[in-house]
């Protein structure tokens, strides 16, 4: 009876909230949960980009054979350029794909155990969930920094420093490159230079979660952090999804990378890489990479895809400022200005537990209980009633 010592598991705070939406039968209900995009009719398309690269890959894919333990060097070329752009020769970064963005942390965590057994990771309070339940699967310590400031619902800088000078050589510090999940409180770019002095002061390795780029403030902008931090510290790891920005959450396309000092390390790193996707995986899934790929180098499709996404960019912005507007007029203050300020696809409204509750009872508006919640959830018609929930339930 290998099984009779097992323990009943709690689901997942995020995905649960999947299910009860669907199970609550109430006509005017508003799922603000999970972190997928949604259009105005509620819908998470498929772009149109990703579209005619899956005909076209159709039309062309001959095997079904396995590609490589480090996936198709096509989408790594891809994405490092799309990541890192020329800031970094490509001879000094190893790279493996992933099931997704998940899978590139958990690859990164498994990493940092193998290198380093006492290794400590640094996480912001709060992070995604997801991060500290699979430091904690892994038994790997971690600590929490200091990120959030609830009064402000901004970013509590000088904590945030505070905190990170206790990281050493030898531990990780795990940072959001942009659209902090769940805040969406953002660093400054003076910011990121005081962080990437402070890693340099105390050796410790930054690990950058990179799920969300292109939506906060473009694909460039939101790669400035990941960039400066590349070029400026010994060594980085960067864990980048597809799933939001290219729309393909099921397929699972993700991409590990290790910027290393000099080439010989690089070489020992990809094959950790290779060696780590063959214990747990064997080959990474290649569908959703191949799509990836195949929209970055053509032009016509690239470019489409990056109006897609500019669409999705600012319709997110446009219903951060009209929230925002609309809580400014029925709860006549300036209070709920942040999000506006913030960026990505989530805000943290600060509100209690017990008001997450009452928004969702009363209202039938579904947000994770640390109340953040996704802003792509919400249309032109939804973002009044949304307001409405906010100031009844007294945030
Ligand atoms: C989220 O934070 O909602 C997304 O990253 C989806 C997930 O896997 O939790």
């Amino acid at each position: 009876m290998i099984f009779k010592n097992l323990q009943q598991q709690p689901p997942d705070k995020i995905l649960a909230l999947m299910t009860a939406f669907k199970e609550d039968p109430r006509d005017q209900k508003l799922d603000l949960g999970v972190g997928v995009y949604k259009d105005p009719t509620g819908i998470t398309p498929i772009m149109r980009s990703i579209k005619l690269a899956e005909k076209k890959w159709w039309e062309i894919e001959s095997s079904k054979s396995y590609v490589g333990l480090a996936g198709d060097p096509a989408f790594s070329d891809a994405i490092i350029s799309l990541v890192l752009g020329n800031s970094i020769p490509r001879n000094l970064i190893a790279s493996a794909a992933t099931p997704g963005g998940t899978g590139a942390v958990r690859q990164g965590f498994e990493l940092f155990k193998v290198a380093n057994p006492g290794v400590r990771v640094f996480v912001s309070d709060p992070t995604w969930p997801n991060h500290i339940s699979i430091l904690q699967y892994l038994n790997i310590p971690f600590e929490t920094y200091r990120y959030f400031d609830n009064e402000t619902r901004g970013v509590d800088f000088d904590s945030m420093v505070s905190d990170l000078s206790r990281a050493k050589a030898g531990d990780v510090i795990l940072l959001h490159g942009c659209c902090h999940n769940p805040t969406g409180a953002n660093l400054d770019k003076q910011q990121w230079k005081i962080i990437v002095n402070l890693l340099n002061k105390n050796g410790a390795t930054p690990m950058i979660d990179l799920a969300y780029q292109g939506f906060g403030d473009g694909l460039e902008e939101d790669v400035y952090a990941t960039r400066l931090i590349a070029e400026s510290v010994p060594e980085t790891v960067i864990a980048s999804s597809c799933s939001k920005n290219f729309g393909i959450y099921r397929e699972r396309a993700g991409l590990l990378m290790l910027v290393s000092q000099d080439s010989s390390k690089r070489n020992i790193n990809q094959s950790m890489l290779a060696y780590l996707n063959r214990q747990n995986y064997s080959f990474p899934p290649d569908h959703g990479s191949r799509l990836v790929s195949i929209v970055l180098n053509d032009k016509d499709l690239r470019s489409d895809w990056m109006s897609e996404l500019e669409d999705i960019r600012n319709s997110l912005l446009n219903l951060r400022v009209q929230l925002s507007n609309e809580l400014q007029k029925i709860s006549g203050s300036d209070r709920f200005s942040f999000i506006a300020s913030h960026r990505g696809m989530f805000s943290r409204l600060g509100a209690t537990p017990s008001q997450v509750e009452k928004m969702r009872t009363e209202f039938g508006i579904y947000m994770v209980s640390d109340s953040r919640f996704n802003v792509a959830g919400l249309n032109n018609e939804t973002v009044p009633a949304l307001a409405k929930a906010i100031v009844e339930t007294g945030v």
